[in-house]
């Protein structure tokens, strides 16, 4: 699958993976692709659990670079290993999202952010937020090299700014 739903002909195009846990993962991580789509970045979108499917995680990450990507961002909750061995197995620069999910909701972040020292993971908010950023962020970076998509992610940005009333609305 990939984010304009076109099946294997865009993956080469694609620069950023978006990988997540579980199919429970993605109500968050489709804010990730609303926002690379919303930019016009081709991403590829893959479950890969790092504890159900180790074998497809280990495959994934040791190929990535080879394919294309220059960018991971891998969503997960709970324990939350997923970002943290992805970075472990590619050179490439990794953003985690933390999903919130089972009880103790915050679990994840403590995961994703406490990376022992070697082995960065760049760590987004929890939730949707992270999940927008972590976008915005890889959109940032890929248009150092990209003027073309550093005009459409300004673009976005002056948008949100002038969506931003100078003055409160009183009534709500
Ligand atoms: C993690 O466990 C996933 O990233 C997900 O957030 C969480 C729960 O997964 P499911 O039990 O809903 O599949 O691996």
């Amino acid at each position: 699958m990939d984010s304009q739903g076109k099946g294997e002909g865009i993956r080469a195009a694609a620069h950023v993976a978006v990988i997540m846990g579980s199919q429970s993962d993605w109500p968050i991580m489709e804010h990730t692709v609303g926002m690379l789509d919303a930019l016009q970045v081709p991403c590829d979108v893959k479950i890969i659990s790092a504890h159900r499917t180790p074998d497809r995680l280990y495959a994934f990450a040791k190929g990535a670079k080879d394919r294309g990507f220059k960018i991971v961002i891998a969503g997960a909750g709970g324990a939350a290993h997923l970002p943290g061995m992805t970075a472990a197995l590619t050179p490439l620069p990794v953003f985690g999202v933390p999903v919130p999910s089972g009880p103790l909701v915050q679990d994840s972040l403590l995961s994703i952010v406490q990376m022992p020292c070697g082995a960065p993971v760049g760590t987004m908010a929890i939730g949707k937020t992270g999940a927008i950023n972590a976008a915005l962020l890889s959109a940032a970076i890929l248009a150092l090299n990209d003027d073309e998509l550093a005009q459409r992610l300004a673009a976005w940005r002056q948008a949100q700014s002038d969506a931003v009333a100078m003055h409160p609305d009183t009534d709500k």
